[in-house]
């Protein structure tokens, strides 16, 4: 397919692979995981654990993309023709519909805060903000209105391509971002009593890691850096030939883990200057960070920045995730993106509005257990994901030749990388990657 479309530059990649990983992962459970888990101890092993373990398996995914320029299904037919890999592909493909059903729930969450916070609702100190954010989830109305507002946002940026769409909107939207979030952090940390959050965080307190905290750290890096449903693998084909794998995959895990970093200073503070116990997800930013904007000196100006960031950030993680199916219908079926997109945003509404209204009218449903929006986010990270990052590195690993494997890590030997490294990397794709990507699977089921 010669006319393909393509990141116009190796920096426009980068960002939007940045954009992919920053997201909701990194402002609503990071800093909370660093809390609860010895603060500067689980930074030190999280930082450690992606060095030894995510990238290699970043690498596998970036590398079956780059290699083949194709989507999910097509990288894994082209690598491995007349097998049944290309299954891998399509669960890769599934996925995206299950993680978008809810993160784009979500995504319309932000957007309505953001509203209320531009309209001067978020600025009474005695409003009751869990009974605020309680009726408006679990209305009929409200949340699938900014829910279809967001998914159209979606829409409109992926229409326009990698290169128009994409490149150019993670370009203005990435910096923008990370500016609001140092502004919130520098006040933030300015706060009087901020110095309790900044300790929370970075205090490093070895005896509260277990070895739970080794799975939850490996875990975040994982969702964090969007692996196991085919984002990066969609991504890294869209790169040019000359950009360099090993470099485009630390830079980005480097900019995301400084990001979730950078969260957790603009979070904690605040939440313990105003001496609150911190929570993780939807109860910290939707609850707690109001009830703290409607204390403060600015709050309006803190909380739209905030809320400004948190729809950002979650949407350019949502494209990017949208772009998988995407670009595997408009290739498999030869169809134009646009029907492409549309196609795939009819199933994400049909499938969105169930999870929407699981946090009300259809809250009494229930499957093995859980309501709709909470199966659509087990089943996404906790199996789809998972598999789909398992037989990946199973691919690379044992599949594939082990001198494709390097010589695409050094860019057919144009790039210097010492053979140790590469071969050490090699090796953990082979036998270590899978034992991991493996438990976690295992400890995420039962
Ligand atoms: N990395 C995103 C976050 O931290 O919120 C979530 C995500 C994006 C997961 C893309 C998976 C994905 F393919």
């Amino acid at each position: 397919m010669n006319d393909r479309d393509s990141f116009g530059s190796q920096f426009g990649a980068l960002v939007a692979m940045a954009g992919s990983a920053i997201g909701l992962g990194n402002m609503w459970r990071f800093p909370y995981l660093v809390g609860t888990n010895g603060g500067a101890a689980f930074i030190i092993i999280y930082i450690v654990l992606i060095i030894f373990i995510t990238l290699p398996i970043f690498f596998s995914e970036y590398l079956v993309g780059r290699i083949s320029k194709a989507n999910t299904f097509r990288a894994f037919k082209k690598l491995a023709p007349s097998s049944h890999w290309g299954i891998v592909g399509i669960l890769a493909a599934i996925s995206p519909f299950l993680i978008l059903s809810f993160y784009c729930v979500v995504g319309g969450w932000s957007l309505y805060y953001l509203l209320k916070a531009v309209t001067l609702q978020l600025e009474s100190p005695s409003a009751d903000y869990s009974a605020m954010f309680t009726n408006f989830v679990s209305g009929k109305y409200e949340p699938l209105l900014f829910l279809f507002l967001y998914l159209f946002l979606n829409g409109w940026v992926v229409t326009s391509g990698i290169k128009n769409g994409i490149e150019k909107f993670s370009k203005i939207i990435m910096p923008l971002l990370i500016i609001m979030v140092m502004f919130i952090a520098i006040w933030s940390m300015t706060l009087p009593g901020a110095g309790a959050g900044l300790k929370f965080l970075f205090y490093p307190d070895f005896s509260k890691v277990t070895p739970h905290t080794f799975l939850a750290a490996i875990g975040q890096s994982f969702f964090s850096l969007s692996l196991g449903c085919g984002t990066m693998l969609t991504y890294a084909s869209y790169i040019k030939e000359k950009s360099y794998v090993v470099p485009t995959c630390i830079y980005t895990a480097t900019a995301d883990t400084l990001f979730a970093i950078l969260a957790g200073m603009a979070i904690m503070p605040a939440v313990f200057a105003y001496g609150i116990s911190p929570s993780q997800g939807p109860g910290l930013v939707f609850v707690t960070l109001p009830y703290i904007f409607s204390h403060m000196p600015l709050g309006t100006l803190f909380a739209t920045l905030f809320f400004f960031s948190i729809f950002l950030a979650a949407i350019t993680s949502s494209i990017s995730i949208l772009e998988v199916p995407v670009t595997f219908i408009l290739e498999e079926f030869k169809i134009k993106r646009k029907t492409a997109v549309k196609i795939c945003l009819s199933v994400i509404t049909v499938t969105g509005i169930l999870c929407s209204l699981s946090e009300g009218l259809l809250k009494n449903i229930h499957i093995f257990g859980k309501d709709l929006f909470d199966l659509f986010d087990f089943s996404s990270s906790n199996i789809f994901m998972t598999t789909t990052a398992l037989l990946t590195v199973i691919f690379v690993g044992w599949k594939m030749k082990k001198g494709t494997v390097t010589n695409a890590l050094s860019n057919n030997g144009k790039r210097k990388i010492n053979p140790i490294y590469v071969t050490g990397v090699y090796y953990t794709i082979k036998y270590i990657a899978p034992v991991i990507v493996a438990v976690i699977m295992i400890r995420g089921l039962f």
